[in-house]
């Protein structure tokens, strides 16, 4: 786990505000869910990877509990027990930190974040094009370029096997093989449970099924499974959801992957991760969960959703040198000149935090030059000297650091001269 430096936890912070504004701007409203949940919940249909890298552990009054390694089941839980009755949709967001026992390397982390939104309570192809929409926005608004989504539907697969009569236990198998390459091993599963000649033929050309061109990849995938009817069904679901992303106008790369198994055992449907070419592995990944808030209890209730990573985000950024710059553009430091005046100088710093001016008072009781000098060290654009003589008169002296210039100026006209500056600029 990781410490975050001022500099660095700058752009994780305006990296996550823009995930907020995001969220605001497509009407999803914030919820805040604990860190640590029952294991039973979060284990449910997270998939065998994730549940064993869970930080979990019993508490003193002998629960079994576990760190979040995501949110997807926390606002399931949520859901379900509590906001059943809301009229649907229900459109949610949240951001914080997850954890998982990931072996510490490049992009993985034992502790990360996720900005999360989820749409409940549609099972319509919209609701899918609207997480996809929302997640290119997202990199967009980001400042990145040159991002691409791998996009699938697990119904596909899915479908083939349970044809197949493969229990769903085994199916999880193959596809947790499957989100791990193991596509060797996903064949000689299936044909080890039963799964017909077909099937493993079948299995081994939809994973071969994948490219850019969209409509021919999926009359291509189509063809493939054309013996399984509820996987052709998946296509044509994934065919609606991608006609409609183009309809709208938005553009971005897609690559079809008829095969595409995501790890997390709860999909049912479309399946997402967008990429930028500067990492190799995925920013975010999404998809269809049909069947979770019922498995908490809830009434059967569709749901589609997206996380994005925002420490992959963040990288993303910094390889593509996006600027994040949030700097303030003023940032005032007063310093009293002797004992007597640190009380009028604490004094005058409310007075310009009142009107949202960002000011530091100097506290290790530096002389002026030395102030100065430090000032300068941290990109200060205003200084505000409080001295007795001026202050006799009412006044201090205003001094600009940029245009190194200063000038003595009353009290009562100080938050003046600050806005006329704004407004000159
Ligand atoms: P996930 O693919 O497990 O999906 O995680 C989503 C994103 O979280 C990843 O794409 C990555 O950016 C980030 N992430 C995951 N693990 C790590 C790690 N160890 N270090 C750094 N970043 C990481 C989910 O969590 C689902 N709940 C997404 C979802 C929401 N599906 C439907 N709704």
């Amino acid at each position: 786990m990781r410490n975050f430096l001022p500099k660095e936890a700058e752009t994780m912070k305006y990296t996550e505000q823009v995930t907020r504004e995001l969220a605001h701007l497509y009407c999803y409203e914030e919820v805040i869910t604990p860190i640590v949940e029952s294991y039973d919940l979060l284990a449910a249909k997270s998939g065998e990877e994730i549940r064993n890298r869970m930080y979990a552990f019993n508490d003193l009054g002998g629960r079994r509990i576990a760190l979040r390694p995501e949110f997807t089941a926390s606002i399931a839980r949520l859901i379900a027990t509590k906001m059943m009755n809301e009229p649907k949709p229900i459109r949610l967001y949240c951001c914080g930190s997850l954890y998982r026992y990931d072996e510490p390397q490049h992009l993985r982390y034992r502790e990360f974040w996720q900005s999360n939104y989820e749409l409940i309570g549609s099972n319509k192809p919209e609701a899918d094009a609207e997480i996809l929409i929302l997640t290119y926005d997202l990199m967009k608004r980001l400042g990145l370029r040159d991002y691409w989504f791998k996009i699938g539907h697990v119904g596909i697969l899915r479908g083939i096997l349970k044809e197949e009569d493969i229990a769903e236990e085994r199916q999880n198998q193959i596809m947790q093989l499957l989100d791990n390459k193991r596509w060797d091993k996903a064949l000689t599963v299936t044909q080890e449970t039963g799964g017909s000649k077909t099937a493993t033929t079948t299995l081994k050309k939809i994973l071969e099924t994948r490219g850019k061109d969209v409509p021919k990849i999926l009359n291509e995938a189509k063809s493939v499974v054309s013996n399984y009817d509820s996987a052709v069904d998946a296509v044509e679901n994934l065919q609606n959801i991608l006609d409609l992303v183009k309809e709208s106008g938005v553009k971005f790369e897609i690559l079809i992957e008829a095969g595409f198994a995501r790890g997390l055992e709860y999909y049912t449907g479309m399946v997402f991760q967008p990429y930028v070419p500067e990492l190799e592995r995925e920013v975010g990944g999404g998809g269809r969960y049909d069947k979770l808030i019922e498995l908490f209890g809830g009434e059967p209730t569709p749901a589609v959703g997206v996380a994005n990573g925002i420490d992959r985000l963040v990288l993303a950024m910094k390889k593509q040198k996006v600027l994040t710059k949030t700097k303030a553009e003023r940032r005032v430091m007063v310093i009293p000149i002797g004992e007597e005046m640190r009380a009028k100088a604490m004094e005058l710093s409310l007075m310009l935090r009142n009107v949202n001016i960002p000011v530091e008072v100097e506290v290790v009781g530096r002389t002026v030059s030395k102030a100065l000098q430090d000032a300068d060290r941290r990109n200060v654009t205003h200084t505000i000297i409080v001295g007795p003589g001026e202050l006799q008169e009412g006044k201090v002296v205003l001094r600009d650091m940029r245009k190194r210039d200063q000038k003595t100026v009353e009290i009562t006209t100080l938050v003046d001269s600050f806005e006329r500056e704004k407004y000159a600029r």
